[in-house]
């Protein structure tokens, strides 16, 4: 498997039968390999700078019913909340006093905020903190609203394609969702001017090695600037109860494919890492990742954002994450930065 990693390094992309082959065959050695050439590229165009995104999860009501989501709308266990502007505006100036330079709002598909409502947010975030990134994660809407909120100042949107390949896509989605809209959705984006990031669960139900390919050429094609990947976690409360979790192993193969194949790209060592190992999002970055999302959401509203069990950091003030991350990363010879972070475009792999 060595010849083909080093055929990835060399030209950045590989067939969807050799993605498929190294995704199923690679040795404990093979992985070992391809990681450090991924953090050779990582260190090549980041250095040892993690970037740090402070998350606000502002709403868990969402009108979506994704089988995976433990905040699905049928999970009338589920106890909902929503953040008020005050609330939200609050949880920025803790971040920025922490040394945050980007904001992430994330949300379930949620009606309550309109285009109107989300707009004041932004306005009022970016008239506050003029040198912040601001990212959306509030799913999929209509061409004019993300037009719209480029305009008040968003930057950045996050939107996970979950998987790239529509039979699979139909597997984890109740049927008016459609692969085919979600991606018209990033397509938009990008058009419009965001700095874009998609991704998608590793070890999703039904999930099959091609389609963990096909993840990969879809995300080559769009050149995103982010990359958010993480183990699928089983939730109780949803139809996948009973499925078992994505794994560490393959969760991090999958970040150094992805930091060989789009090199430039920002790629979040995410929570659901560092949920299914105590060590996952240093593993994450040492397999290639530069980016690490600490929650700056109310430590009353953590426990109601329950996407998948045991979710780590529910307990913890921003603070006690903030600090917690740095010693993480400062343990494994990385380092923080205060900035806003935004993705390189070196050589000319990017980016409209
Ligand atoms: N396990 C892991 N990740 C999940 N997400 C949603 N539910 C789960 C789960 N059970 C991810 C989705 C979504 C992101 C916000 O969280 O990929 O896009
Ligand atoms: Fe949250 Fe360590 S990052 S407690």
């Amino acid at each position: 498997m060595k010849e083909l990693i080093d055929q990835l390094y060399k030209n950045t992309v590989l067939t969807k039968e050799e993605y498929t082959q190294l995704i199923t065959d690679h040795t404990a050695e093979d992985s070992e390999y391809l990681f450090s050439l991924a953090r050779k590229i990582r260190h090549e165009y980041y250095g040892n700078d993690v970037y740090i995104r402070g998350l606000i999860e502002f709403t868990n009501y969402c009108k979506n019913d994704c089988l995976y989501c433990g905040i699905r709308k049928s999970n009338k266990n589920a106890d909902r909340y929503r953040l008020t502007k005050d609330e939200i505006l609050e949880c920025c100036q803790s971040g920025y006093e922490l040394g945050f330079r980007t904001f992430v709002l994330q949300g379930g598909e949620d009606p309550y905020y309109t285009d109107e409502i989300i707009i004041d947010i932004i306005q009022n975030i970016k008239d506050r903190y003029p040198d912040c990134a601001l990212t959306l994660s509030v799913g999929e809407r209509e061409h004019d609203s993300y037009q719209a909120f480029f305009d008040a100042g968003a930057d950045r949107y996050l939107l996970r394609h979950e998987t790239a390949n529509n039979e699979h896509y139909g597997r984890l989605h109740p049927h008016n969702l459609s692969l085919i809209h979600r991606k018209q959705c990033l397509y938009d984006l990008k058009a419009i001017g965001y700095q874009v990031g998609c991704g998608f669960m590793v070890g999703s139900p039904y999930q099959t090695a091609e389609n963990l390919a096909e993840d990969i050429l879809f995300i080559k094609e769009l050149q995103p600037h982010m990359v958010g990947i993480g183990p699928f976690i089983a939730q109780h409360d949803t139809p996948f109860a009973n499925q078992p979790n994505g794994t560490l192993e393959q969760t991090l193969f999958m970040l150094g494919l992805l930091r060989l194949t789009v090199p430039y790209a920002l790629l979040p060592s995410t929570t659901a890492l560092g949920t299914i190992h105590p060590m996952g999002r240093e593993k994450g970055i040492l397999a290639g990742a530069n980016v690490v999302m600490p929650n700056l959401s109310p430590v009353s509203v953590r426990k109601k954002y329950m996407l998948y069990d045991n979710k780590i950091c529910t307990g913890d003030e921003a603070a006690e994450c903030r600090y917690c991350m740095q010693k993480r990363m400062e343990a494994i010879g990385y380092h923080i930065a205060v900035s806003r972070g935004d993705a390189k475009s070196i050589r000319n792999e990017i980016i409209i």
